[in-house]
């Protein structure tokens, strides 16, 4: 009987789904969009490079501890594992952190290796200035920070940056291990229309 449904009843069953779909998208909300907006521009690839700015220290810090890592043993990961921070760090043309503010770095990042330091990003940088003032571009990915370089994705964006995709290249340039204060280079290569 059980070879006789597989044999006969379940492609017999199958082929019919096709011809009579069994669900049906519901015309109210969901509709393709016959005009693409974006049919006639043409995917660019862009690069941008910008000091990311993380900071603990001081009366104005840009980065809070959240969580802090859980005591297990009564000992803490030696990775810190489990930590989480929020950041709303600067994004600053030069390494300097009064150089030209381009935009900020908004989210969070958590420890999330037993191994080795290596966080787990998720931020949105936020640009403030010229022609991509308000646009937004959204990274997550794995960052091993005492990697020369560390690559993430971008995986999405809003504004002029709609339908964006790429990766990002980050290496330190200073990190205060007494504080946390850190300097982050961030190469950005990003196609979007
Ligand atoms: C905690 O101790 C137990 C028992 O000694 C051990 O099995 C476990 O692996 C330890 N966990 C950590 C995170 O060190
Ligand atoms: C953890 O450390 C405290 C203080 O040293 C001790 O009283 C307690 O028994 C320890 N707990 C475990 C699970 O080792
Ligand atoms: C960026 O956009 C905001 C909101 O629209 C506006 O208030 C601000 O003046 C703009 N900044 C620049 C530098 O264009």
């Amino acid at each position: 009987m059980a070879k006789l449904f597989l044999c006969l009843i379940l492609p017999l069953v199958m082929a019919l789904s096709h011809i009579f779909p069994v669900t049906e998208a519901d015309p109210r909300f969901l509709q393709s969009v016959k005009l693409n907006p974006m049919k006639h521009k043409t995917e660019k690839l862009s690069h941008f490079k910008f000091y990311w700015h993380d900071i603990y220290s001081g009366p104005n810090p840009t980065a809070v501890g959240i969580v802090q890592p859980p005591t297990i043993n009564n000992t803490t990961s030696p990775t810190g594992f489990g930590q989480i921070s929020m950041i709303d760090d600067m994004l600053t043309e030069k390494p300097e952190r009064n150089s030209k503010l381009l935009g900020r770095a908004q989210g969070f990042y958590g420890q999330a290796s037993q191994q080795e330091p290596g966080l787990l990003m998720a931020m949105n940088f936020v640009f403030t200035t010229g022609k991509y003032n308000g646009s937004t571009l959204t990274i997550m990915g794995r960052n091993p920070v005492f990697h020369k370089v560390r690559e993430m994705p971008v995986i999405g964006g809003s504004g002029l940056f709609r339908f964006a995709r790429g990766y990002v290249q980050a290496s330190t340039h200073t990190f205060d291990i007494k504080t946390g204060d850190a300097c982050v280079e961030y190469n950005v290569y990003v196609m979007h229309y």
